[in-house]
């Protein structure tokens, strides 16, 4: 009954790993990614300026969030409507991690993401799981991989752009991201570091199920 934290960059192979742990040991997968990627959306959606902090914080509180697992994979709905592939895109992706600089943003977020993290049995991913959400949690991961290395993963998945572009983003999303005063995101003092520039996923998965059941999943 433990619950496991992973942290780390856009497209470290986190959300992978996180769900296949998940589903290996039989534990709920929760992806905190996702709810700033709703955020995003919503904001997109409304109009609403996401550098605006407290109008983003708005429509922050006023997401009813629901989760359900469909064939292993996280479905959220928002208010009714299933997410899960529209907060997929990139444009979504950079909204979220505007949205995600604000505090109230982040407090909005807080409480719903420690309630399901609360009664274990939970592999939680995101940027400050370890540090900020779930800072006793028993088990921490710091998944990193280069960023030439995830470059070349995201750019796989957008054939249709440059690799140049997508690589320049995905540096200034860590900026962003490791950059902010709230909650950025970096490794806690007791997390283990994982790399998966060398490491195959399936070595990653292996190596978080081994480590969990060592101290008690
Ligand atoms: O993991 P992801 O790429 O789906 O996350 C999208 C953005 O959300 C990310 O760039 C930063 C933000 N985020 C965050 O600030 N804290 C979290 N725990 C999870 C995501």
């Amino acid at each position: 009954m433990i619950a496991i934290a992973v942290d780390g960059p856009a497209s470290s192979g986190k959300g992978t790993v996180a769900r296949r742990v998940a589903q290996l040991l039989d534990y709920q997968y929760v992806d905190t990614g996702a709810m700033y990627r709703t955020v995003g959306l919503l904001c997109l959606r409304q109009g609403v300026d996401v550098r605006d902090a407290a109008a983003s914080a708005d429509v922050a509180r006023h997401i009813d969030f629901a989760f359900a697992f469909r064939e292993g994979a996280l479905v959220v709905y928002a208010d009714g409507e299933d997410v899960s592939t529209i907060i997929r895109g990139e444009a979504v992706g950079a909204a979220a991690s505007a949205v995600a600089v604000h505090p109230p943003v982040r407090s909005a977020l807080l409480g719903l993401q420690r309630a399901l993290g609360a009664a274990g049995r939970v592999v939680m991913d995101g940027r400050d799981i370890g540090t900020v959400v779930l800072p006793r949690a028993q088990l921490k991961i710091y998944l990193d991989a280069s960023l030439d290395e995830r470059a070349r993963r995201r750019h796989a998945e957008l054939p249709g752009r440059s690799y140049a572009d997508v690589r320049a983003e995905l540096a200034a999303r860590d900026a962003q991201d490791m950059g902010r005063a709230s909650a950025p995101l970096c490794a806690a003092a007791d997390a283990v570091h994982l790399d998966s520039t060398r490491l195959s996923i399936d070595a990653v998965v292996a190596e978080v199920v081994r480590l969990a059941r060592e101290r008690g999943a």
